[in-house]
Parts: structure tokens; C-alpha cells; sequence
């Protein structure tokens, strides 16, 4: 999962930089973003945050010529060589190029985690959390998007979206290419992983034993199965800065600022314009001015957080940290997120899984920069995604309440070096459970839980910019949702137990939890403490600044995503989503941002669409 061929890094650095270094030369045509030195004192528009939305917004705006566009972000540029290699995402976890945030502790899930915390990694660089992303191609359910339209936010429904979905898309399978769900040509490169391990197909082999299709679950129905497809090219990682800064960083008029920490939208409390930001760049503040439009892409926690620093948030909350309010609204509320139970593994009796030691060696890294193949590949370590109903969700509807990952490794695979920490399994969790299964054959069933009831929310630590805030996700509070997992958990039981599975022995690894041996094992009351135990995040949090029409007391943006009372103020990224989409967050994030430059240009009299 993710790490497994570290330790042929940490033994290989000569190679490893030589052959970075050699490979970046010859063969990578697109160089690195122009950073400028000095910001000017004023542009066209500003946008806050290189991520996934905000690197699209900059690219598509500034193919207007004479609009001067500045995009800050507070992190530096992407690191090479090992961020690219798709296997090994989570190394860059609790390094420089991660915020590094900690959720609060809570009642009801992460209990087995560090401190009772989860992780929430999210990058701090160009490309934002497009650089630390596990790359799964996945856009979500043609119903979130409808349901988004029905209440009340015109023009994102499943037709809209699906135009930007596909604006951006350069599918690399020429069978999918071809169906109307898919296109090629765009900026975005997508394509599967070009190696796998035998467990990859038997995983969709398995799923339709179990009555499932076999088929591209981005395409007309999303039920079943599939071998993932990745934001990925030539092997290695497509951020939205490779994809969407990097072939236009010659523009005049796009001005790229790293280390451009913003800590302040300024609003005239007269007119309510908002004209201008402040903005940490290299350490020294700086004030830039805003012509025509701000837009905030910052993610779904920075973006509720620079908005609240600004004083648009919760009255009362900003009156109690000592913030000037602006504009009273519910920043920071809403907040979703996506979680599955993480001790979901199986062990297997053939040398297929991606067992660390087995990839110790030349020749993965070799493969890798010499061929763009090999077991560094995996997006991830995830090979196959399954969407699959529970008995709580309505089978006539193609909208299914559950998503598998399937990883052909486990947290044990490299005997608690590294994925022990990323994941924050606290030491008492893997003594007790994985340490017995250390560098054993395993694989790994993640039931994702796509449609959460449970809300938390984000709040200021204190009126200091630089300062953290309080995450409080309250995981699993609505009995459901937690209900849904386990029956996700049972399902992977049951697709364990297929032919195709056990042909390479499948079998549950089952040392219990020893807190949740008082339920009596492999009841519901047992798999659900597990599930509150080992509850893991597979990183989406989204809805901090909800889109929604002035009726809803919930909304801080509107169907076009200006913020509510405020001029000229746009927020564009994971935080607008009003409900989580069923999947992965990355490619709708990429379509909010080609989504939200058209608005943009549409407002300024650009003609978007023929
Ligand atoms: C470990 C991990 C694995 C994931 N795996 C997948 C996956 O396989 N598939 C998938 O679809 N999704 C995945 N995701 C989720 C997906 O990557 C995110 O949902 C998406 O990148 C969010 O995009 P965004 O534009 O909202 O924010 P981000 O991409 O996080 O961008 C926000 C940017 O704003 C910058 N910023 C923040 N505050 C400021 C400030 N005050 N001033 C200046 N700049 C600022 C940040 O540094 C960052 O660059 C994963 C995420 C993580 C972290
Ligand atoms: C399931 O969905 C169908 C089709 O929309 C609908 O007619 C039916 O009432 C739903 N069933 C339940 C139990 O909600």
C-alpha cells in the first residue's frame, strides 16, 4: 500500500536521483511552472490556492489575454521523482508538502487511531492535494449532481457537469474514449495503472460471482466493478499543476507565486467589494488588490478558515476569537467526509501481494523511470473499485451506498515502518491486531461509506492566521451511517469466499479487537466497535462554504459561488460541494474548477460555449 518499494529508496539514492535527474531531462516535455520573485500591487483577479480547482481556474482564466491573473499558494513547487510514482503517495504524507492536520478526538470513531485522532493529509504545494492523492479516476453518481440542481443550485445538474467532466479529460483507453461518457484531447491524462498484480482482475472476478457487472463505473451505471483508472501519465502523476499549469507556464498575463501564504480577504465594509488580500510570500507580508474578482481555492479546511480570518463566518464564533464580522454565515459548517473500516484484511497463500521486501530492489526502480511500468505503478496501492448496496439502500436505483477500494497489501505489508504512521494506527492497535501478520501475503477490502448523515465542523483555534484550526469531523454519530459499514464489512466477507478469491486461499485475518471482545465475535454489536475502532478517512472533506440558494439558512455561496453579502468573492473547490458525491473527490473538484471558470468569464462578458 502505497510504500512498499521506500526501502528500496532509502537504499538506492544514487541511482534514484541520477536516474530522476536523467529521465526529467530527456524526456519530460513540459518544464516546471515560472514562479515570480515580486508580486505586482494589483491584478485582475486573485486566486487563493494552486489545489485542484484553483490550478484549473488560473490556467482557464488566463487564456484570456488581457486579464492579469495571480494565483498564490502557500506551499512550494511539486517535488520530482518520488511524488510521481503512484505506489509510493503515501510517502509524502507528514512531510513538507502536507499541512499535516489532526482531527479532534471523538466519541464514536478513530478510537484504535493515535490519540484517538485521524490524519488529514492535504498538500501544501502546487497542485495542491492533486500531489498527495492516491490518483483514482472516479467523478461520483449522475444523482449527487441531480440532487445538488433539486435543491436549488441551477445549472450542476449530471448533463452540466458531465460537459466539464469531459472538457477536462484526455482518457489514454481508446475503448472508453470512444463511449459518451468519456473524451480525449483534454488537459487531464487518465489511464490505468500499466502494471498489476493477479489479485487486480480476481477482485472483479469475485465481485461478479457475486451478480456484479464488470464495468466502467464513470460511465452510464455506476454499480459494480472495476480496475481503477488513474489521474496518471506515462505511469507517473498528473497533479493539475503538470496538467494544468505546466503547458501554459509561457502566459504573460498568469503570474504563479509559491510560498504565498494569504491570511486576509479584504471587504470594504461599505460597499462590501472585496478588493484586495494579504499575503505572507516568502515570510514577508504584502498587500495586492483585486480588479475585478477574488477566488478562494483553498480546500475544504483552509478555505472556510481564510474565510473566517476575514471575518465572514459564524457571528458568534468570530465575535468570541475577537474577529471583526463582515458577514454573518455559516463557514465552516456541513462538513463530510468520506470513511471506511481500515482492519479489513485477508490473507492469501501466493506470492502476489505488494509485500515490501519483494519490491527491496533495482528493478522496480528501474521499471519505473526506465519504462513507466512496473509495481511502482499502482495508484495508490489500490487496484479495483466496486460500488456495491447494502441492505439499507434502494436497488432499483442505480446509487449505491457503498464503495470498495481493494488494495493487494495491507497496513502490515511493510511490517509498521511507515503505513503504520500515515494511517496513525496507534501502538497498542497493531500490537495487539497486525504486528502477528507483519510482510505476510495480504490483501485489503476498504468499505467506504459514500453518502454520510453525520455532519462536523471546522472552527478557529484563535484570531492568529497561522494558527491551526479545530477539526471536528463527529464520524459516525448518526447510527446509520455506521450500520451501512458494517454491512459493507459483510460483503467483503462474502466476496472473500468466492472461486476467484480462493484460488488464492482468501482468508479473514481474524485476531480480534481486544476492546470489542466484549460483543461477542462476528456480531453486527463486534464489527461495529472494530469499525469505531479502526475508522479511516480516505481524505474527501468537503462542504465547509455550502452552495445553496438564499433560502437555505446552510448556504455560503450561491449556484454561480459568490458568497453571500460580499462582492467580487468566489470560493471553488471541495468546500462548495452541498452533499459529498458518491466517489472520490479529485475529478469533481478539477470540474468545479473548469465549472467555475466559465462562470467567471461568463459574468465578464466572455462567450463560454458554443
Ligand atoms: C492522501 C490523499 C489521497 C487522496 N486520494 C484521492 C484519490 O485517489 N482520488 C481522488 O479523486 N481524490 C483523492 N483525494 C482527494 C482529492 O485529492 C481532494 O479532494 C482534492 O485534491 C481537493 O481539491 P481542492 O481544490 O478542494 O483543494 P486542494 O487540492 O487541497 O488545494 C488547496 C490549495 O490551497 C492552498 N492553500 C490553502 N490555504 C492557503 C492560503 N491561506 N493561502 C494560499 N494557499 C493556500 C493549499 O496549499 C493547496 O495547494 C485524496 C486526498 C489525499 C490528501
Ligand atoms: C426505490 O426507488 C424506486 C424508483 O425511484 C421508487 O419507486 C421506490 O419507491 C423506492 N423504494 C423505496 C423503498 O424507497
Amino acid at each position: 500500500m502505497g510504500l512498499l518499494a521506500i526501502f528500496a529508496l532509502w537504499l538506492l539514492p544514487i541511482p534514484l536521483a541520477f536516474l530522476g535527474y536523467h529521465y526529467y531531462e530527456m524526456y519530460d516535455p513540459e518544464g516546471r511552472p515560472i514562479t515570480i520573485a515580486e508580486i505586482d500591487l494589483a491584478y485582475d483577479f486573485i486566486v487563493i490556492g494552486a489545489g485542484s480547482a484553483g490550478a484549473v481556474i488560473a490556467s482557464r482564466l488566463s487564456e484570456i489575454p488581457s486579464w492579469r491573473v495571480l494565483l498564490l499558494e502557500a506551499g512550494g513547487d511539486e517535488p520530482e521523482a518520488i511524488s510521481n510514482a503512484p505506489a509510493l503517495a503515501a510517502y509524502l504524507q507528514l512531510t513538507t508538502v502536507d499541512w499535516q492536520f489532526r482531527t479532534e478526538p471523538m466519541p464514536t470513531a478513530c478510537l484504535g487511531l493515535q490519540q484517538g485522532r485521524s490524519n488529514w493529509p492535504r498538500g501544501k504545494v502546487l497542485g495542491g492535494s492533486s500531489v498527495l492523492n492516491y490518483m483514482l479516476y472516479v467523478r461520483g453518481n449522475k444523482h449527487d449532481y441531480d440532487h445538488w440542481e433539486s435543491l436549488g443550485n441551477p445549472g450542476w445538474n449530471s448533463e452540466e457537469t458531465l460537459y466539464y467532466f469531459k472538457k477536462s479529460e484526455d482518457n489514454r483507453n481508446p475503448y472508453l474514449a470512444q463511449t459518451d461518457w468519456h473524451s480525449s484531447g483534454g488537459m487531464l491524462t487518465v489511464q490505468e495503472a500499466p502494471w498489476r498484480t493477479p489479485l487486480a482482475t480476481a477482485f472483479v472476478q469475485g465481485g461478479m460471482e457475486l451478480g456484479y457487472d464488470n464495468r466502467d463505473i464513470n460511465g452510464e451505471f455506476q454499480t459494480g466493478f472495476m480496475i481503477a483508472q488513474g489521474t496518471i501519465r506515462r505511469g507517473s502523476r498528473c497533479s493539475t499543476s503538470r496538467a494544468f499549469l505546466r503547458p501554459v507556464r509561457l502566459r504573460p498575463n498568469l503570474n504563479i507565486a509559491i510560498h504565498a501564504h494569504v491570511t486576509k480577504i479584504h471587504v470594504d465594509p461599505v460597499s462590501r467589494r472585496a478588493w484586495g488580500v494579504t499575503v505572507y510570500h516568502r515570510g514577508r507580508p504584502r498587500l495586492v488588490r483585486a480588479n475585478k474578482e477574488i477566488i478562494v481555492s483553498a480546500g475544504g479546511v483552509m478555505s472556510p478558515v481564510l474565510l473566517m480570518h476575514s471575518g465572514i463566518g459564524p457571528s458568534q464564533h468570530l465575535t468570541d476569537v475577537g474577529i471583526p464580522v463582515i458577514q454573518d454565515l455559516p463557514v465552516g459548517d456541513n462538513l463530510q467526509d468520506h470513511i471506511g473500516f481500515g482492519g479489513l484484511v485477508f490473507t492469501v497463500d501466493q506470492p502476489v501481494s505488494l509485500v515490501e521486501p519483494r519490491y527491496q530492489n533495482l528493478e522496480a526502480v528501474y521499471r519505473f523511470y526506465a519504462e513507466g511500468s512496473g509495481p511502482m505503478t499502482v495508484l495508490g496501492g489500490v487496484e479495483t473499485l466496486a460500488f456495491v448496496h447494502t441492505k439499507y439502500s434502494n436497488t432499483s436505483i442505480d446509487w449505491p451506498d457503498i464503495q470498495f477500494h481493494f488494495i493487494p497489501a495491507s497496513v502490515a505489508s511493510d511490517g509498521g515502518t511507515v503505513l503504520k504512521k500515515a494511517l496513525g494506527v496507534s501502538d497498542y492497535m497493531w500490537t495487539t491486531v497486525f504486528k502477528e501478520i507483519s510482510y505476510r501475503e495480504t490483501y485489503s477490502a476498504l468499505p467506504v461509506l459514500l453518502r454520510p448523515v453525520s455532519r462536523g465542523f471546522i472552527r478557529l483555534r484563535s484570531s492568529h492566521p497561522f494558527l491551526y484550526p479545530y477539526i471536528y469531523p463527529n464520524y459516525l454519530y448518526d447510527p446509520i451511517d455506521v450500520a451501512r459499514i458494517v454491512e459493507g464489512v459483510k460483503f467483503a466477507l462474502a466476496h472473500s469466499q468466492t472461486a476467484a478469491m480462493q484460488r488464492f486461499g482468501a482468508k479473514l485475518h481474524d485476531i480480534p479487537f481486544p476492546q470489542c471482545l466484549q460483543f461477542g465475535m462476528w456480531t453486527d454489536a463486534y464489527w461495529e466497535c472494530c469499525v469505531r475502532h479502526y475508522t479511516s478517512t480516505i481524505y474527501h472533506p468537503v462542504g465547509t462554504c455550502k452552495m445553496g440558494p438564499p433560502t437555505d439558512p446552510g448556504a455560503v455561496v450561491n449556484h454561480r459561488l459568490q458568497v453571500y453579502g460580499v462582492h467580487n468573492l468566489r470560493v471553488a473547490d471541495a468546500s462548495i460541494m452541498p452533499t459529498l458525491v458518491s466517489g472520490n473527490t479529485n475529478a469533481p473538484c478539477v470540474m468545479i474548477g473548469e465549472k467555475a471558470a466559465d462562470l467567471i468569464k461568463e459574468d465578464h462578458g466572455v462567450l463560454t460555449r458554443a
